[in-house]
């Protein structure tokens, strides 16, 4: 049975990736599972100086779902390097760091100093809602999703993937700006733009005000986000948001992703990406699939 697919020049050994910010560096969810086995690792986030995040409240569950408002908690760009990646490279797993810049010069600072062995892939999130420049600012605006992939391309021979944000009109529009300025895959759902009230003290909970939304929550809407995008560009899909067991990963390879990542069901369920893995590997055994890239996209429509 194959389980290889390929996004961009990456060669995965599965489908199945983390979300970034949910899996930290990898090192607490390889005491629970066996990282060798996942597709990819997607790291948290990066900036170019150590950053130290949002004041709390962090994180609120929400009824299927969670809001966070971390901000990009991060040790910066060269203690990963140094700390991190060595780490990492014991494993024989693809490695994408999502890389957060404020502006495009830092964007182009931090693919230069990733273009190192170990690193397979750079994620360019353009989608945070948690930070006040940069992330979903750039996000919403096609001119600057083309302008900062084009320019990040330039300094890379990593395989390069931009992450959107739902929070647009138009996601098609934004999956094209990123092909068009040389991405080699575009990855979505980021989180959604929410916010919770206390009523006792008729105060946000986010001193931010707004955070983002993640969790079974918002599948439906990321499903939806992500067949847009297929239909809108020729590179690879890559889906998430909500994803907590085989089925829903089936249903996003379906609509059209190559590939797709689990974010908050790991705070859930550790073993969740691995679950999926082996689910996946059941359907196409009772299905009589041998090659999961026929499930790509084979959505039937009459
Ligand atoms: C606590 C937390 C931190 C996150 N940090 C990042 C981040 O650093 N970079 C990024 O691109 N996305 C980040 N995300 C978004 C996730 O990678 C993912 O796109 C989103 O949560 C939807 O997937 P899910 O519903 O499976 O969690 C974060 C999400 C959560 C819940």
């Amino acid at each position: 049975m194959n389980l290889q697919v390929e996004v961009g020049g990456l060669k995965l050994k599965n489908p199945v990736m983390t979300a970034s910010g949910t899996f930290g560096f990898g090192r607490e969810y390889g005491e629970y599972i066996d990282l060798n086995q996942l597709g990819a690792i997607v790291v948290k986030g990066l900036t170019v100086k150590p950053k130290e995040g949002n004041p709390p409240p962090r994180v609120y569950e929400t009824p299927f779902g969670m809001l966070n408002s971390v901000g990009l908690q991060n040790p910066g760009v060269d203690a990963f390097i140094e700390k991190e990646l060595p780490f990492l490279r014991d494993y024989d797993v693809a490695v994408i760091v999502n890389i957060a810049g404020e502006t495009i010069e830092e964007f182009v600072y931090m693919a230069k100093k990733l273009d190192i062995d170990g690193v397979d892939g750079i994620e360019i999130n353009v989608s945070c809602p948690n930070v006040k420049k940069g992330g979903m600012a750039f996000g919403i605006n096609p001119d600057d999703i083309f302008n900062i992939t084009k320019e990040v391309k330039k300094v890379t021979q990593k395989t390069v993937i931009v992450k959107l944000t739902p929070n647009v009109t138009d996601i098609g529009v934004c999956a094209k700006a990123a092909e068009d300025g040389g991405a080699d895959a575009v990855s979505l759902i980021n989180t959604i733009a929410g916010m919770a009230i206390n009523i006792d003290t008729r105060t946000p909970v986010f001193k931010n005000m707004i955070a983002g939304l993640s969790g079974p929550a918002i599948k439906p809407i990321a499903l939806r986000m992500v067949y847009e995008a297929a239909r809108a560009v020729k590179i690879p899909v890559i889906g998430m948001g909500g994803i907590s067991s085989f089925k829903d990963a089936l249903e996003f390879m379906i609509a059209g992703a190559k590939a797709v990542a689990i974010g908050t069901c790991n705070f859930v369920n550790p073993n969740c990406t691995i679950e999926v893995i082996e689910g996946i590997k059941q359907y196409m055994v009772l299905n009589n699939i041998e090659d999961i890239n026929e499930i790509i996209g084979s959505l039937k429509v009459d």
